[in-house]
Protein backbone atom coordinates (compact mmCIF):
# COMPACT_ATOMS: atom_id res chain seq x y z
CA UNK A 1 0.00 0.00 0.00
CA UNK A 2 1.26 3.46 -0.47
CA UNK A 3 1.36 4.98 3.13
CA UNK A 4 0.50 9.25 2.28
CA UNK A 5 1.80 9.41 6.26
CA UNK A 6 5.41 9.27 5.50
CA UNK A 7 7.65 12.84 6.87
CA UNK A 8 7.34 14.98 3.42
CA UNK A 9 10.56 14.19 1.18
CA UNK A 10 10.63 17.61 -0.21
CA UNK A 11 13.50 20.14 0.39
CA UNK A 12 13.17 24.34 -0.77
CA UNK A 13 14.26 24.59 -3.92
CA UNK A 14 15.33 27.58 -3.59
CA UNK A 15 17.53 27.33 -0.13
CA UNK A 16 17.58 23.86 0.74
CA UNK A 17 15.77 24.09 3.93
CA UNK A 18 13.18 21.08 4.61
CA UNK A 19 9.94 21.86 3.59
CA UNK A 20 7.01 21.11 6.27
CA UNK A 21 3.77 21.66 6.24
CA UNK A 22 0.12 20.74 4.64
CA UNK A 23 -0.64 23.17 1.93
CA UNK A 24 1.29 25.15 1.48
CA UNK A 25 4.81 23.61 1.66
CA UNK A 26 6.71 25.85 3.88
CA UNK A 27 10.41 26.19 4.73
CA UNK A 28 12.33 28.18 7.51
CA UNK A 29 13.14 31.03 5.41
CA UNK A 30 9.96 31.60 4.58
CA UNK A 31 9.33 30.34 1.02
CA UNK A 32 5.90 28.80 0.00
CA UNK A 33 4.70 26.38 -2.68
CA UNK A 34 0.93 26.16 -3.25
CA UNK A 35 -0.31 22.33 -3.89
CA UNK A 36 -1.86 21.93 -7.59
CA UNK A 37 -5.46 20.55 -7.06
CA UNK A 38 -4.25 17.05 -8.80
CA UNK A 39 -2.20 17.18 -5.11
CA UNK A 40 1.51 17.68 -6.71
CA UNK A 41 4.11 20.73 -5.65
CA UNK A 42 5.54 22.79 -8.26
CA UNK A 43 8.95 22.90 -6.74
CA UNK A 44 10.85 24.43 -10.45
CA UNK A 45 12.07 27.64 -9.47
CA UNK A 46 11.25 29.82 -12.52
CA UNK A 47 14.81 30.59 -12.85
CA UNK A 48 15.77 26.91 -13.24
CA UNK A 49 13.42 26.39 -15.95
CA UNK A 50 14.99 27.16 -19.42
CA UNK A 51 11.92 27.08 -21.51
CA UNK A 52 8.23 28.09 -20.23
CA UNK A 53 6.81 24.38 -20.16
CA UNK A 54 9.35 22.13 -19.97
CA UNK A 55 9.54 18.67 -20.93
CA UNK A 56 6.82 16.07 -23.00
CA UNK A 57 4.18 17.69 -24.13
CA UNK A 58 0.64 17.10 -22.69
CA UNK A 59 0.40 15.10 -26.27
CA UNK A 60 3.17 13.13 -25.71
CA UNK A 61 2.18 12.53 -22.58
CA UNK A 62 -1.16 11.04 -23.37
CA UNK A 63 -0.34 8.74 -26.08
CA UNK A 64 2.11 7.77 -23.46
CA UNK A 65 -0.14 7.04 -20.99
CA UNK A 66 -2.95 4.96 -23.50
CA UNK A 67 0.33 2.81 -24.96
CA UNK A 68 1.45 2.16 -21.23
CA UNK A 69 -1.79 1.55 -19.88
CA UNK A 70 -2.49 -0.82 -22.98
CA UNK A 71 0.07 -2.96 -20.81
CA UNK A 72 2.48 -4.00 -24.07
CA UNK A 73 4.95 -3.25 -21.02
CA UNK A 74 3.44 -5.14 -18.45
CA UNK A 75 6.34 -7.63 -18.18
CA UNK A 76 8.35 -4.41 -17.07
CA UNK A 77 6.31 -3.38 -14.29
CA UNK A 78 5.72 -6.65 -13.15
CA UNK A 79 9.43 -7.23 -13.23
CA UNK A 80 10.46 -3.71 -11.26
CA UNK A 81 7.49 -4.04 -8.66
CA UNK A 82 9.39 -7.41 -7.55
CA UNK A 83 12.42 -5.88 -7.92
CA UNK A 84 11.82 -3.25 -6.34
CA UNK A 85 10.33 -5.26 -3.06
CA UNK A 86 13.64 -7.07 -3.44
CA UNK A 87 15.96 -4.15 -3.27
CA UNK A 88 14.00 -2.03 -1.23
CA UNK A 89 14.54 -1.68 2.63
CA UNK A 90 14.53 1.19 5.26
CA UNK A 91 17.29 1.52 7.39
CA UNK A 92 14.24 1.69 10.10
CA UNK A 93 12.89 -2.17 10.38
CA UNK A 94 8.71 -2.19 9.94
CA UNK A 95 8.82 1.40 8.38
CA UNK A 96 8.01 1.89 4.89
CA UNK A 97 10.75 1.97 2.02
CA UNK A 98 11.01 5.25 0.60
CA UNK A 99 10.93 4.96 -3.00
CA UNK A 100 11.74 7.89 -5.39
CA UNK A 101 11.04 7.64 -8.72
CA UNK A 102 13.74 10.44 -10.85
CA UNK A 103 11.69 11.34 -13.74
CA UNK A 104 8.02 9.58 -13.64
CA UNK A 105 6.55 10.68 -16.53
CA UNK A 106 2.79 9.77 -16.10
CA UNK A 107 3.87 7.33 -12.98
CA UNK A 108 2.54 4.09 -14.73
CA UNK A 109 5.71 2.48 -13.31
CA UNK A 110 4.40 4.01 -9.88
CA UNK A 111 1.32 2.18 -10.05
CA UNK A 112 3.31 -1.14 -11.09
CA UNK A 113 5.41 -1.07 -8.11
CA UNK A 114 2.77 0.57 -5.72
CA UNK A 115 0.39 -2.69 -6.98
CA UNK A 116 3.56 -4.84 -6.40
CA UNK A 117 3.72 -3.83 -2.64
CA UNK A 118 0.26 -3.62 -1.66
CA UNK A 119 0.16 -7.52 -3.17
CA UNK A 120 2.84 -8.33 -0.73
CA UNK A 121 1.24 -5.99 1.85
CA UNK A 122 4.53 -4.34 2.29
CA UNK A 123 4.09 -0.51 3.50
CA UNK A 124 5.75 2.27 0.67
CA UNK A 125 6.18 5.95 0.87
CA UNK A 126 6.26 6.83 -2.65
CA UNK A 127 7.82 10.09 -4.31
CA UNK A 128 7.96 10.76 -7.82
CA UNK A 129 9.14 14.15 -10.03
CA UNK A 130 9.43 14.69 -13.27
CA UNK A 131 10.21 17.83 -15.25
CA UNK A 132 6.94 18.00 -17.53
CA UNK A 133 4.13 19.50 -16.15
CA UNK A 134 1.26 17.60 -17.58
CA UNK A 135 3.06 14.33 -16.63
CA UNK A 136 3.22 14.64 -13.16
CA UNK A 137 -0.33 16.15 -13.15
CA UNK A 138 -1.29 12.29 -14.36
CA UNK A 139 0.83 10.87 -12.50
CA UNK A 140 -0.87 12.31 -9.04
CA UNK A 141 -4.40 12.32 -9.84
CA UNK A 142 -3.77 8.23 -10.75
CA UNK A 143 -1.69 7.83 -7.36
CA UNK A 144 -3.18 9.85 -4.67
CA UNK A 145 -1.32 8.45 -1.78
CA UNK A 146 1.97 9.28 -3.60
CA UNK A 147 3.83 12.93 -2.97
CA UNK A 148 4.39 14.48 -6.59
CA UNK A 149 6.43 17.12 -7.90
CA UNK A 150 7.42 19.16 -10.96
CA UNK A 151 11.10 19.43 -10.50
CA UNK A 152 14.57 18.62 -12.26
CA UNK A 153 16.81 15.67 -11.77
CA UNK A 154 19.66 17.81 -11.49
CA UNK A 155 18.50 20.03 -9.09
CA UNK A 156 16.20 17.75 -7.22
CA UNK A 157 14.04 19.44 -4.45
CA UNK A 158 14.20 15.95 -2.09
CA UNK A 159 16.18 16.06 1.12
CA UNK A 160 19.51 14.72 1.37
CA UNK A 161 19.17 10.87 2.60
CA UNK A 162 15.77 10.81 2.13
CA UNK A 163 15.73 7.56 -0.31
CA UNK A 164 15.97 3.99 0.38
CA UNK A 165 15.47 3.03 -3.35
CA UNK A 166 15.84 5.29 -6.63
CA UNK A 167 14.27 4.58 -9.44
CA UNK A 168 14.79 5.56 -12.94
CA UNK A 169 13.44 4.54 -15.93
CA UNK A 170 14.98 5.83 -19.10
CA UNK A 171 15.12 9.37 -17.63
CA UNK A 172 18.42 11.85 -17.20
CA UNK A 173 20.46 10.44 -14.97
CA UNK A 174 21.88 12.82 -12.54
CA UNK A 175 24.75 11.06 -10.91
CA UNK A 176 25.63 13.23 -8.05
CA UNK A 177 22.16 14.08 -7.10
CA UNK A 178 21.09 10.54 -6.85
CA UNK A 179 24.12 10.19 -4.42
CA UNK A 180 22.81 12.89 -2.37
CA UNK A 181 19.64 11.96 -2.22
CA UNK A 182 19.55 8.25 -1.58
CA UNK A 183 20.48 6.96 2.32
CA UNK A 184 24.09 5.20 2.50
CA UNK A 185 23.27 1.65 1.51
CA UNK A 186 20.32 2.75 -0.31
CA UNK A 187 20.20 1.15 -4.04
CA UNK A 188 19.57 3.04 -7.66
CA UNK A 189 17.77 0.63 -9.64
CA UNK A 190 18.40 1.99 -13.78
CA UNK A 191 16.76 1.12 -16.42
CA UNK A 192 18.49 0.62 -20.22
CA UNK A 193 17.09 -0.64 -23.04
CA UNK A 194 18.78 -4.63 -23.75
CA UNK A 195 20.29 -5.48 -26.74
CA UNK A 196 16.94 -5.89 -28.67
CA UNK A 197 14.65 -3.52 -27.43
CA UNK A 198 12.72 -2.71 -30.25
CA UNK A 199 14.55 -4.39 -32.85
CA UNK A 200 12.03 -5.23 -35.36
CA UNK A 201 10.50 -1.87 -35.39
CA UNK A 202 14.24 -0.13 -36.17
CA UNK A 203 14.30 -2.96 -39.34
CA UNK A 204 11.30 -1.10 -40.97
CA UNK A 205 12.51 2.52 -39.57
CA UNK A 206 16.59 2.03 -41.02
CA UNK A 207 17.95 0.25 -43.65
CA UNK A 208 21.05 -1.14 -41.49
CA UNK A 209 19.18 -1.85 -38.16
CA UNK A 210 21.70 -2.27 -35.07
CA UNK A 211 21.44 -4.17 -31.61
CA UNK A 212 21.40 -2.04 -28.46
CA UNK A 213 25.79 -2.31 -27.34
CA UNK A 214 25.77 -4.19 -23.47
CA UNK A 215 27.76 -1.51 -21.92
CA UNK A 216 29.14 -2.51 -18.31
CA UNK A 217 29.28 1.76 -17.10
CA UNK A 218 30.74 2.53 -14.43
CA UNK A 219 29.40 5.44 -12.10
CA UNK A 220 31.71 6.41 -8.98
CA UNK A 221 30.07 6.45 -6.08
CA UNK A 222 27.95 3.29 -7.04
CA UNK A 223 29.14 -0.38 -6.47
CA UNK A 224 27.18 -2.59 -9.32
CA UNK A 225 25.71 -5.03 -7.18
CA UNK A 226 23.15 -6.68 -9.83
CA UNK A 227 21.20 -7.11 -13.16
CA UNK A 228 17.95 -8.43 -14.58
CA UNK A 229 17.23 -8.59 -18.10
CA UNK A 230 13.59 -8.71 -18.84
CA UNK A 231 12.69 -9.28 -22.33
CA UNK A 232 9.26 -10.24 -24.27
CA UNK A 233 7.36 -10.34 -27.81
CA UNK A 234 4.40 -7.88 -28.45
CA UNK A 235 2.22 -6.88 -31.31
CA UNK A 236 0.87 -3.14 -31.49
CA UNK A 237 -1.71 -2.25 -33.53
CA UNK A 238 -1.53 0.58 -35.87
CA UNK A 239 -3.27 2.54 -33.15
CA UNK A 240 -0.45 2.32 -30.30
CA UNK A 241 2.44 2.41 -32.85
CA UNK A 242 2.82 6.26 -32.90
CA UNK A 243 2.57 6.50 -29.66
CA UNK A 244 5.35 3.80 -29.16
CA UNK A 245 7.28 5.43 -31.82
CA UNK A 246 7.07 8.72 -30.07
CA UNK A 247 8.26 7.46 -26.67
CA UNK A 248 11.64 6.22 -28.57
CA UNK A 249 14.62 8.01 -29.08
CA UNK A 250 14.40 7.28 -33.31
CA UNK A 251 11.31 9.62 -33.16
CA UNK A 252 13.95 12.31 -33.24
CA UNK A 253 16.31 10.69 -35.93
CA UNK A 254 14.80 8.95 -38.23
CA UNK A 255 14.49 9.90 -42.06
CA UNK A 256 10.87 10.38 -43.11
CA UNK A 257 11.11 7.56 -45.78
CA UNK A 258 11.22 4.87 -42.36
CA UNK A 259 8.62 6.97 -40.23
CA UNK A 260 6.52 6.69 -43.48
CA UNK A 261 6.76 2.56 -43.48
CA UNK A 262 5.96 2.42 -40.09
CA UNK A 263 2.83 4.24 -40.17
CA UNK A 264 1.25 2.40 -42.82
CA UNK A 265 1.87 -0.66 -41.10
CA UNK A 266 -1.08 -2.29 -39.37
CA UNK A 267 0.60 -4.16 -36.71
CA UNK A 268 4.32 -4.76 -35.76
CA UNK A 269 5.41 -7.96 -33.74
CA UNK A 270 8.40 -6.88 -32.19
CA UNK A 271 11.27 -7.93 -29.33
CA UNK A 272 11.11 -5.44 -26.22
CA UNK A 273 13.98 -5.76 -24.09
CA UNK A 274 15.23 -3.85 -20.64
CA UNK A 275 17.94 -4.30 -18.84
CA UNK A 276 17.49 -3.21 -14.93
CA UNK A 277 20.59 -2.84 -13.39
CA UNK A 278 21.04 -2.12 -9.88
CA UNK A 279 23.32 -0.47 -7.98
CA UNK A 280 24.46 0.05 -4.05
CA UNK A 281 25.22 3.41 -2.32
CA UNK A 282 29.08 3.30 -1.35
CA UNK A 283 29.66 5.11 1.99
C1 LIG B 1 11.48 8.45 -21.72
S1 LIG B 1 10.54 9.38 -20.53
C2 LIG B 1 10.38 8.21 -19.19
C3 LIG B 1 9.27 8.52 -18.24
C4 LIG B 1 8.93 7.39 -17.24
N1 LIG B 1 10.06 7.04 -16.42
C5 LIG B 1 8.43 6.19 -17.99
O1 LIG B 1 9.24 5.30 -18.29
O2 LIG B 1 7.22 6.15 -18.31
C6 LIG B 1 11.73 10.52 -19.96
C7 LIG B 1 11.16 11.48 -18.92
O3 LIG B 1 12.22 12.30 -18.43
C8 LIG B 1 11.67 13.58 -18.19
N2 LIG B 1 12.77 14.54 -18.09
C9 LIG B 1 13.53 15.06 -19.10
N3 LIG B 1 14.46 15.91 -18.59
C10 LIG B 1 14.28 15.92 -17.23
C11 LIG B 1 14.95 16.58 -16.14
N4 LIG B 1 15.97 17.40 -16.34
N5 LIG B 1 14.49 16.36 -14.90
C12 LIG B 1 13.44 15.53 -14.67
N6 LIG B 1 12.79 14.87 -15.66
C13 LIG B 1 13.21 15.05 -16.91
C14 LIG B 1 10.71 13.80 -19.34
O4 LIG B 1 9.77 14.82 -19.07
C15 LIG B 1 10.10 12.40 -19.46
O5 LIG B 1 8.93 12.28 -18.68
ZN1 LIG C 1 13.60 28.17 1.15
Amino acid sequence: MVSSDFASPWQCPLCGAPLEGAAPLRCAAGHSFDRAKEGYWHLLPVQKMRTHSPGDSKEMVAARRAFLEGDYYGSFGRALGVLCLKEGQSAFPGQPVKLLDAGCGEGWYDRCIAAAFAKAEQPLALAGFDIAKPAVRLAARALPGAEYAVASSFHQPVRTGWADLVVNIFSPFAREEFLRVLRPGGKLIYAVPGPEHLYEMKAVLYDTPYKNPVQQVEYPGFRAVGEQLVEDRITVPASQLAALFAMTPYYWRTPRDGAQRLSALESLTTQISFRFLVFEREG
